[in-house]
């Protein structure tokens, strides 16, 4: 590319005219050809180049004998035509970019780079699905905080100060709460029962509601015990229910998440917030009954807690309910009734996912969590 440089005839506005419109078109059809960044740069320099640029050399030459009054519409025509050739520079056309990956040796037959999206955690999941099948009951979800007080975790449950029965819950307690009133005591949550005072105490009834939550206790880990682990807790209250809606809400929600093979039967049991309470067993889901290893050949297997809401639980949440509205009188025992049932979340994905070991669920080895992608 060695143009010679043009002459300007006259100093008048036809003149730029048609002498910046041949330079345009020499850039124009030069820049169609800018398939290569070599073509580019060669290019760049031809125009641009700070000494023997093009733009450089024709500008210095009509600069130089232009009278002083064309050298203001003159720079700026010297503007736009450097504005030009640095747009066509900017803007790599198709052609440039398949050319460059060519170069650059982009080899198309080979396998693709895959990305590995993430999937939710097996824990999670088992809890969405026990959670989707009470949804579809027209249950809604609750959640509460895992540091809660006394009062939730156990009294306002009529687990009394200094009762037995909260030795079965093997409570971590907040360091440094002496000073506080018993009821104000801070624990890691031993169940996701508090969620149940919590809503009451918020809303009347009807109440149908499921708590998924993480719940701690002092517990040594081995192959099905961790000291931090997950619950699902169900509450309903409304008038009129019984130990048969009990019954039948929850053999249709084992039904849902194991088949409808499966059969449930209930144990009387005992927790201080339910009476009557039971432990509901499922038939085994590994041998349909018969008898294995997995159920110790009892052909059973124990899966969750349940029982009627105890009236000492309406008198606390009415106790409190009665601190905002002294009047308020909306879980009355003599009026409405419900039932409460809990269940761990391990257990069941456990059992679903022929899990051996509670640990895998925690240890965040890619070659465990993998399987459920
Ligand atoms: N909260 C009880 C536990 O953790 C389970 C349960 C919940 C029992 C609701 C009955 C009703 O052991």
């Amino acid at each position: 590319m060695t143009e010679t440089i043009p002459q300007l005839t006259s100093y008048d506005a036809p003149a730029f005219e048609a002498a910046f419109a041949t330079l345009a078109d020499e850039v124009r059809q030069q820049s169609a050809a800018l398939t290569t960044p070599e073509a580019q740069e060669n290019f760049r320099l031809h125009w641009l180049g700070r000494k023997q640029g093009r733009l450089k050399l024709i500008s210095d030459a009509w600069l130089k004998s232009a009278p002083p009054e064309a050298r203001k519409p003159l720079g700026m025509r010297f503007n736009q035509l450097k504005q030009q050739i640095e747009q066509a520079l900017e803007a790599p056309t198709a052609a440039t970019a398949t050319t460059s990956a060519a170069v650059q040796g982009i080899d198309i037959t080979l396998p693709g780079l895959t990305r590995h999206p993430g999937i939710p955690h097996p824990l999670l999941e088992t809890m969405h699905e026990v959670v989707r099948v009470f949804h579809h009951l027209g249950y809604s979800t609750n959640l509460g905080p895992q540091v809660e007080s006394d009062f939730y975790n156990f009294e306002a449950l009529n687990f009394p100060p200094n009762h037995p029965a909260r030795d079965t819950q093997d409570t971590l307690q907040i360091a440094g709460q002496q000073a506080r009133p018993s009821r104000d005591r801070l624990l890691m949550r031993t169940h996701t029962s508090p969620v149940q005072i919590r809503t009451m105490i918020a809303q009347a009834p009807p109440v149908r509601i499921v708590i998924p939550g993480k719940v701690h206790r002092n517990d040594a880990a081995d192959a099905t015990h961790s000291p931090i682990f997950h619950q699902i807790e169900g509450l309903c209250v409304d008038t009129d229910i019984t130990f048969s809606d009990l019954k039948g809400t929850l053999d249709h929600a084992m039904k849902a998440l194991f088949g409808s093979a499966v059969k449930t039967r209930f144990f009387p049991s005992f927790f201080p917030f339910t009476e009557p309470s039971a432990d509901v067993q499922i038939s085994c889901i590994f041998c349909g009954g018969t008898g294995c290893r997995k159920c110790k050949h009892s052909g059973w297997i124990e899966l969750l807690g349940c029982g009627m809401v105890d009236p000492a639980v309406f008198a606390s949440v009415t106790e409190e309910r009665r601190k905002i509205n002294p009047d308020d009188d909306a879980y009355n025992p003599e009026k409405i009734s419900g039932f409460a049932f809990g269940m761990g979340v391990e257990r069941i994905a456990m059992m679903l996912h022929g899990v051996s070991d509670i640990g895998h669920f925690y240890s965040g080895d890619m070659r465990f969590l993998e399987q459920f992608a």
